[in-house]
């Protein structure tokens, strides 16, 4: 099940962030988000196995986060969680940008899958753990042309 993110899903969200992050978001952090964004959690027996948060500004959003548990990834969760939390976006963006490590490949690969491209780069925007930086790749996804949109 996807939801909206509770205060009481701090904990295990910051759990996992832990664990798949080298410069991971404080609990403060993801406190804020619950107020100033569209933050989810998509959960399994009462379990949180992973989170989105979603910026919406004017009628565009920005994908500022997400994360599936290590234990969890690759059965398809991220996929469904970045999708139906793009689908609880009040505003209907007309676009979606995101940012990721270039080194990130399972996150492009997914993002690609979500129908977000490349359109810009970012030389040596993220640090990195052992030291020196790599690139950020800039993606976009349209929802403009989205034909159900209409009938929403
Ligand atoms: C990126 C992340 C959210 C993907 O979540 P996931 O639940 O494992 O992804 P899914 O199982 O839904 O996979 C969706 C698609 O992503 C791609 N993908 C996922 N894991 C992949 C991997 N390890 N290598 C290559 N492609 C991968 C595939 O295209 C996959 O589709 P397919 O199964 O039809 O081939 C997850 O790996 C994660 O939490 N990583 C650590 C945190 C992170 O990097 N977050 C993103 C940047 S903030």
């Amino acid at each position: 099940m996807i939801r909206l993110m509770q205060a009481s899903d701090l904990a295990a969200v910051s759990q996992i962030e832990n664990l798949v992050q080298t410069h991971p978001w404080t609990k403060n952090q993801f406190e804020e988000s619950i107020n100033s964004h569209v933050s989810t959690v998509i959960e399994q027996d009462h379990q949180v196995l992973g989170f989105c948060i979603l910026q919406p500004v004017v009628d565009e959003a920005n994908l500022l986060l997400m994360a599936i548990h290590p234990s969890q990834q690759g059965k398809g969760l991220g996929y469904q969680l970045l999708d139906e939390s793009i689908a609880l976006l009040k505003n209907n963006p007309v676009q979606i940008f995101l940012e990721v490590r270039e080194s990130n490949k399972a996150a492009i690969a997914l993002y690609e899958k979500s129908e977000f491209h490349q359109i810009d780069l970012r030389k040596n925007y993220y640090p990195k753990p052992e030291g020196g930086r790599e690139h950020a790749i800039i993606m976009v996804k349209t929802c403009g042309d989205d034909f159900s949109k209409l009938f929403k």
